[in-house]
């Protein structure tokens, strides 16, 4: 009986996971989503825990389960209150890292039962399938747990890039000896010591294989590294016959890849681009765009004031630097300033805007910007043409030409927003450096542009104020 109980439960944690990532696909329902999945997470754990049994033994080791789940309760939560926007992509690099990790200590510790199994009964035959997937898990756990860490120390600043030639060929060299060993251990199991030999080199390979891709690249890194937790994850349901930790597993292992091929298509790269590019790391990628350009013109509060508040529509660009300044609340009260004189204020959309997925939507929510006045770059690109002004605000490659007309540019072939078929372009930022991309942006030298400079945050006050005197 408890344990169709037990099988229900994870029915139904199953069904809340894919609800829940369901959700998590519009801005309006993802803070539920994620809440059902969460709720699912705990009836599987909850539910493991009370009900399931081994040779009519249920789990017991209470005093340890609830002592790692308050402390991981207690850290998590700590962590996920504090941490900024701009330092999300570090925290979720963190906590797959600890998923990956827990695959690969699920590994070695079935490894050592089944060595042990061996070893009393004397027979090496019937654990294939066992141990194939004790190894993989043990792989690819490794390698995400690893390369999370460097991912993480890269995106705070405590791991500098690092390259040396040849490396990515002893990359290759070094995943093809651990996948050898791999296949040895699965036809020999006798052969222990070997599963440290792996679980050493796969450390090894984590660790070299992140360590030369540009610091500005790991969010993609990360959601790749996110979908190898997700299948290591997966074999350790397979080990345990555990439906909703496969189920957990297999959602997570194919949203990673799937958000991997979306971020490399909205920046028109390929993955193999990114993992041996450097791109955004250092910035030698800035000659291309280093070609005289002429003079940018520069306009005042006033006069931004003055145009935006007697256009008929506006379409705020936000971007990285927004985010940086945390200038989302002020951002929307000048949507409401500019409403109440009667100026129809929309936001435009780019889906690699900023440095993780989704960046902008959850900034402007968090300001309680409605979702309706989110265009994405389709619709906004049909709408400039149509437009008074077009404010950008900390956004740069997002909104650069070279993307469209220069072949030479590391961003040709990107979708941008085409900000300049507006009538007027406002630019916010602080000075005329580059981008993550490291080139430069001849939109800021268009006869149509003018540039504002200053934080985003504090140049918004102050146009708040101007517009309040128009
Ligand atoms: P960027 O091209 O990085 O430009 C941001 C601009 O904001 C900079 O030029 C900077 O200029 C300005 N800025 C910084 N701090 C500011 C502040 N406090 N106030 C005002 N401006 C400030 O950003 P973007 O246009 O959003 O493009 C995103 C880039 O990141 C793309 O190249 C994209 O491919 C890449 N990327 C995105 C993702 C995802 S998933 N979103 C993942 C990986 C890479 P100043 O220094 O002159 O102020």
């Amino acid at each position: 009986m408890e344990l169709n109980i037990l099988t229900l439960c994870y029915l139904i944690a199953s069904v809340t996971f894919i609800v829940g990532l369901k959700m998590l696909s519009n801005p309006a329902s993802a803070r539920k989503g994620n809440l059902v999945a969460a709720v699912g997470m705990a009836i599987a754990i909850f539910a493991t825990i009370f009900l399931y049994e081994e040779e009519g033994k249920k789990l017991g080791n209470y005093l340890w389960i609830f002592g790692g789940l308050l402390i991981g309760t207690i850290v998590g939560t700590l962590a996920a209150k504090k941490v900024k926007m701009t330092a999300m992509p570090e925290m979720v690099s963190l906590f797959n890292g600890m998923g990956g990790a827990c695959a690969m200590l699920i590994s070695l510790i079935e490894f050592n039962h089944l060595a042990h199994q061996i070893q009393e009964t004397g027979n090496e035959d019937g654990h294939t399938g066992k141990v194939i997937i004790i190894v993989l898990g043990l792989i690819i756990g490794s390698v995400s747990f690893a390369g999370s860490m460097i991912a993480w120390g890269k995106l705070n600043g405590k791991v500098k890039d690092f390259s040396f030639t040849g490396q990515n060929i002893l990359n290759l060299v070094l995943l093809a000896v651990t996948l050898g060993l791999g296949a040895y251990l699965v036809y020999n199991p006798a052969q222990s010591f070997l599963l440290y030999i792996i679980l050493s080199m796969s450390l090894l390979y984590g660790v070299l294989f992140v360590f030369p891709i540009g610091g500005a690249d790991m969010p993609v890194v990360i959601s790749l590294l996110n979908s190898f937790t997700g299948v290591a994850a997966a074999c350790g349901g397979f080990l345990y016959d555990n439906k909703v930790m496969l189920t957990g597993g297999i959602l997570v292992g194919a949203a990673g890849t799937l958000l991997t091929i979306l971020m490399c298509k909205a920046m028109n790269r390929s993955l193999k681009n990114v993992l041996i590019g450097s791109f955004g790391g250092n910035k030698t990628v800035a000659a291309s765009g280093s070609k005289d350009q002429g003079a940018y013109k520069e306009i005042s509060l006033a006069d931004s004031a003055m145009i935006m508040s007697y256009a008929n529509k506006v379409i705020i660009v936000p971007g990285y630097g927004l985010a940086v300044a945390q200038a989302q609340h002020i951002c929307h009260e000048l949507e409401k300033i500019l409403e109440e004189k009667g100026v129809e204020v929309t936001y435009a959309i780019h889906p690699v805007a900023g440095r993780m997925p989704g960046h902008m939507n959850v900034l402007l929510a968090e300001a309680d910007v409605s979702y309706d006045k989110l265009k994405e770059m389709e619709q906004a690109n049909d709408e400039f043409k149509t437009t008074d002004v077009v404010l950008i605000l900390g956004a740069n490659d997002v909104v650069n030409p070279a993307a469209k007309n220069d072949p030479a540019s590391p961003i040709y072939g990107m979708p941008i927003l085409e900000v300049e078929l507006a009538k007027n372009v406002i630019v916010n930022k602080r000075s005329m450096k580059p981008g993550y991309a490291g080139i430069e942006n001849d939109l800021f030298f268009q006869p149509k542009t003018s540039m504002l400079f200053g934080d985003a945050k504090k140049v918004l006050q102050d146009l708040v104020a101007e517009i309040k005197n128009v």
